[in-house]
């Protein structure tokens, strides 16, 4: 694993960072490369949580430009708006410059707020940060697609502490198949065609092709082994107060130790735009299990908003 500082932005000449970040590896830039006026970290500090208007989750919808987190109106649900619209635009227009092979054909899923100290959070295990796993998302399969993620640490004084394990590719070899990959592989056909139907009639329900079934497994699947959790090969990185930094967090099986304060923006990466299509997960959970895990009738992923 590697952790590739970016010191000068723009830079002094053109790199594609693609391979990078596809192999497994955090770009840092230890300034965050684009401008966050000091007014809105102070105000996304300072929010008051106690009453239960404003939630410990708060996240923008990049496609209806909405809120959710907050249930008071009025001047404060407008204001946070604003902010998260604003830092969702910086985060994508800088992604857009850095990685413009990538947003050709991205999805822009959701920014958000994480107000809360990391440490000590009493979660339930398959929410608890502290653990280490690949993300995925069960209200949003992205169907072989992959998860891009952009934080920046806006706490005024402390790091944002991760730590991290060998990538994607490694663990799959490792542990796919005790997370249950052949059974989802050649199972689950009329369970498919069963949800498309039920959605079809109007029914809440969310079709997941098997590399969605599988990638929700598999984050529960590592957070529940405690062999894993605690003999894995650990790298840990501490992004300082100012900082930015990206990568694809279902490539790389990271958690977060300790930290207050960060925004984030998500980003769903087609495979189609990958330097190297065969180090997507899908693709190294494909070799292993020789059968292709996603759906055709929604290749390329369902829009997100
Ligand atoms: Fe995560």
């Amino acid at each position: 694993m590697r952790f590739v500082a970016i010191d000068e932005w723009p830079p002094p000449a053109r790199f594609d960072y693609r391979p990078d970040l596809e192999a497994g590896n955090v770009v840092f830039f230890p300034a965050t490369p684009f401008e966050l006026p000091e007014e809105t970290k102070t105000f996304l500090r300072n929010l008051n949580f106690e009453g239960g208007a404003v939630h410990k989750n708060i996240a923008y919808r990049t496609a209806s430009d909405r809120i959710t987190g907050i249930d008071a109106g009025g001047a404060q649900k407008d204001r946070l708006q604003a902010i998260m619209r604003d830092y969702s635009r910086k985060a994508v227009a800088f992604a857009k410059e850095l990685l413009p092979e990538y947003a050709e054909n991205w999805k822009l899923d959701y920014a958000s707020f994480r107000p809360l100290e990391e440490q000590g959070r009493e979660l339930p295990l398959n929410k608890r940060n502290d653990l280490i796993h690949t993300d995925a998302f069960p209200s949003r399969p992205t169907n072989g697609d992959l998860i891009l993620r952009l934080f920046t640490n806006i706490h005024p004084s402390k790091t944002r502490n991760w730590v991290v394990t060998d990538p994607f590719p490694v663990l799959a070899e490792k542990y796919a198949r005790a997370a249950g990959l052949d059974e989802i592989a050649t199972g689950g056909r009329f369970r498919r065609r069963s949800a498309r139907l039920l959605k079809s009639f109007g029914f809440p329900v969310t079709p997941r092709s098997p590399y969605d079934r599988f990638m929700l497994n598999f984050h529960e699947y590592l957070k529940r082994n405690a062999d894993f959790q605690e003999n894995c090969a650990k790298y840990k990185f501490d992004f300082p107060p100012g900082s930015t930094w990206l990568t694809f967090t279902d490539v790389v099986p990271h958690s977060v130790h300790s930290g207050q304060h960060a925004l984030e923006q998500t980003f769903i990466i087609a495979q189609r735009s990958m330097a190297n299509p065969d180090q997507a997960p899908v693709a190294v959970l494909e070799r292993l299990c020789g059968k292709r895990l996603r759906d055709a009738r929604s290749a390329g992923s369902e829009p997100t908003a």
